[in-house]
Order: C-alpha cells, then sequence, then structure tokens
C-alpha cells in the first residue's frame, strides 16, 4: 500500500479520484492546499484524509511514500526537489519544470536521492493506445509515415481570472506548455524522439502574456513528419489524432480531454489485411484509463514491475520539445534537437 499526499486541490482533486479507483494500491493521507476548505470539499470530507496548509509538515512525515504535486508551475521544481530530499518518490504535474535549466536541478536531486518522479501525462493511458501499441507490436503499423494533432479547446476571461495563469511568472508559458504538451506527449511516445522543430506562436485570444495560437511542425528521428495545430480559441473543445503508418491509419474521435477513450478507427492499407487489424484490436482488453492508469503504472514500478510508467526522460523531452518550439518561433529558425546548455533559452524562456 502506497501513502500519500497530494499537494494542491485543484487537479488534484481528479488525482484523488484517481487513487479512489486503485484503493488496494493506494492509500491517500493528505490533501494540503493553503485553502483548506477547498481542500475539505475536493475530499468531500472524507475523515481518512487529513487537511494540512503547511508542506513542510507533510514532508517531513515518515508515513508518506509519494508526494504528488498539484501545485501551480513555478512551484513544481522547488517542492519536487524538496520532497526527494525529504525521502520520497514524487509525481509531478505538467510541466514538471520551467526550462531544462530548472529540470537538470531536478535531475541531480533524483541521482543524489535515488527517488523517483513521474510527470503527469495521464492522456496516454486508455483502450485506443493500448490498441494501437498491440497494432505496432503485432507488426500491421509498419514505418510510421505522418501524423496530425489539433488541440483545440476554449480558454475565455474567467479562466485567466486564476493570478497564476497566462503570466510568464505564474505559468511560465500558454498553450504549448500547459494545453498541447499532452498531444505532444503522446506522438513523442508513440513516434519519437523528436529530431528537428518549426514552429510558429501567438497570442491570438485572449489578453494574456503567454501564447494561445501555435502551429508546429516535427520530423522525427525515424524520418516521420507531424504537425500540430493549437489554439485556446475553439468551439467547441476537440483533440485529434491522426496516425498515418505504412500498413494502417489511426484516427481519433475528438473527446478533448480523454483521447484514448473516444472511438478511434484503424482502417488497413497496403499489404496489412483489415481482418488481421480488426483481430489483435478485438484481443486487447480496456486498460484503468485517464489518472486511474497513470496511476496504476506508477504503482508497477514502485514494485518493480515498471515498463509503463511515465519516466522523468518523458517530461525532460516535453520541456526540451517546448524550448525547440518556442527557440524556432521566436528566431525563425529550424532547430535540432537535443536543445545544449548553449542554446539562448535553455536556462528559461520568460521575456525579460
Ligand atoms: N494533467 C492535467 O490534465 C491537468 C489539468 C489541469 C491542471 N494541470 C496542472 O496542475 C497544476 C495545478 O493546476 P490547477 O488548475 O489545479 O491550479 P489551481 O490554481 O486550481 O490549484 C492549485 C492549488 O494549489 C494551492 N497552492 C498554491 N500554493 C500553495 C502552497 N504554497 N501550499 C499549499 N497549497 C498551495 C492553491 O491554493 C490552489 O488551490 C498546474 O501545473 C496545471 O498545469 C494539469
Amino acid at each position: 500500500m502506497i501513502k500519500v499526499a497530494i499537494l494542491g486541490s485543484g487537479i488534484g482533486k481528479a488525482h484523488l479520484d484517481g487513487y479512489r479507483r486503485l484503493p488496494e494500491r493506494f492509500d491517500v493521507k493528505f490533501m494540503c492546499d493553503l485553502d483548506t476548505t477547498r481542500a475539505a470539499a475536493a475530499t468531500e470530507n472524507d475523515p481518512k484524509i487529513q487537511i494540512v496548509s503547511d508542506i513542510a509538515a507533510v514532508l517531513s512525515d515518515p508515513d508518506i511514500d509519494l508526494v504528488d504535486v498539484c501545485l501551480p508551475p513555478h512551484l513544481h521544481a522547488p517542492v519536487v526537489i524538496k520532497a526527494l530530499e525529504a525521502g520520497k518518490n514524487v509525481v509531478c504535474e505538467k510541466p514538471i519544470g520551467r526550462s531544462l535549466a530548472e529540470v537538470a536541478l531536478m535531475q541531480a536531486a533524483i541521482e543524489k536521492t535515488g527517488g523517483k518522479v513521474f510527470p503527469v501525462f495521464q492522456y496516454r493511458f486508455g483502450l485506443a493506445f493500448s490498441q494501437l501499441s498491440a497494432l505496432m507490436e503485432a507488426g500491421l503499423a509498419g514505418k510510421a509515415l505522418v501524423a496530425s494533432a489539433e488541440t483545440h479547446w476554449n480558454r475565455e476571461k474567467p479562466y485567466y481570472d486564476v493570478a497564476w495563469r497566462g503570466t510568464w511568472e505564474g505559468e511560465s508559458g500558454g498553450a504549448l506548455l500547459g494545453h498541447a504538451i499532452h498531444s505532444h506527449d503522446i506522438l513523442s511516445n508513440i513516434l519519437g524522439p523528436v529530431a528537428q522543430v518549426a514552429a510558429f506562436t501567438d497570442t491570438r485570444v485572449n489578453d494574456i502574456e503567454v501564447e494561445d495560437c501555435a502551429a508546429v511542425s516535427l520530423r522525427m528521428e525515424s524520418g516521420a513528419l507531424v504537425t500540430s495545430s493549437v489554439t485556446l480559441g475553439a468551439a467547441p473543445d476537440t483533440s485529434r489524432l491522426k496516425l498515418c503508418f505504412e500498413g494502417l491509419t489511426a484516427e481519433s474521435g475528438s473527446n478533448p480531454y480523454a483521447p484514448a477513450e473516444g472511438i478511434w478507427h484503424f482502417t488497413a492499407r497496403g499489404a496489412t489485411k483489415q481482418e488481421d487489424v480488426d483481430r489483435v484490436l478485438a484481443e486487447v482488453a480496456a486498460p484503468y484509463a485517464g489518472f486511474a492508469g497513470f496511476l496504476d503504472a506508477i504503482a508497477d514500478a514502485l514494485s518493480d514491475n515498471g515498463g509503463k510508467e511515465v519516466t522523468f526522460e518523458d517530461g525532460r523531452r516535453s520541456i526540451e520539445l517546448v524550448t525547440a518550439i518556442y527557440t524556432s518561433a521566436r528566431e525563425g529558425r529550424l532547430v535540432q534537437l537535443p536543445i545544449g546548455k548553449e542554446e539562448a533559452l535553455y536556462s528559461g524562456w520568460s521575456p525579460a
């Protein structure tokens, strides 16, 4: 049984719902938030969960194994490092850090303490991605040709009434760092690593500091070509993914926040036969989806049965991709990965 403290009760409430779906694996002991009324409401006044407001008190409790950081982005790195130094394993919401330099500090703390950090990318978990993995493992997909992603969501003024959002200081980035990061993680996980990036970004929807629209092109190391269209000015909210392989095309529905759970179409082409695709699809059992799937994989990893968990390296790569996209958009050039310390935005991209 893994004993958990959740820090931050906004998205932390959805994490709690995920832990509650796995009662044989996780026991949530604390919900910590400066706003204790909000924290209590998030737990539905569950008497087994202590409501506290002091992060240090939670970190010093020897009973806690896993600290789940659901705080605003500027607090991620400092709190993750403190949790590691207190001997805890850590779940950290996206974005794990505000620059590659900050991520390197987290990496150093991981190496020093031997703790584990699991960045949150829960969109990866669900039936459709298990099916796509099974098709790829069965050799039916073949070479990846192209893919496209749409993160077309809607965010209006009330969303930005939360002080940290929409600002370089508090949010550290816009739709690329906070929203499309999920679909970019999925594409990187399936088709990556990314080799080259060309991008445009702009603020066209809301009166905010950070970007809310983007057009991104990626060339993967495999040669696959990927395009990503991002806006926070769409109606209604939709996420779409389409991946064209030599042997089949995989096309998502439009479920914005759980793309793996919508209706997908897997259509054979070339030498692949549809009946073989359908046979593989029929054999895939529905896994836990979303946060429950993400957390189930962490419990496996912490009991030496890993392989499906989101790794710290996945989180680092997500920040490297954002760094490359901002570099390309600002400097108007094609950017090659990996991003080294010599790149201007390695230590941060907030305008002075
Ligand atoms: N994975 C996802 O799908 C997803 C969805 C939404 C948000 N997020 C991420 O989760 C993080 C939090 O976002 P949110 O929407 O829940 O934000 P939020 O502002 O709604 O909630 C953050 C909470 O942290 C609390 N807090 C701030 N400083 C604190 C401190 N020092 N000690 C204790 N509590 C403190 C605040 O009181 C607030 O209740 C962000 O990084 C965001 O990008 C991820």
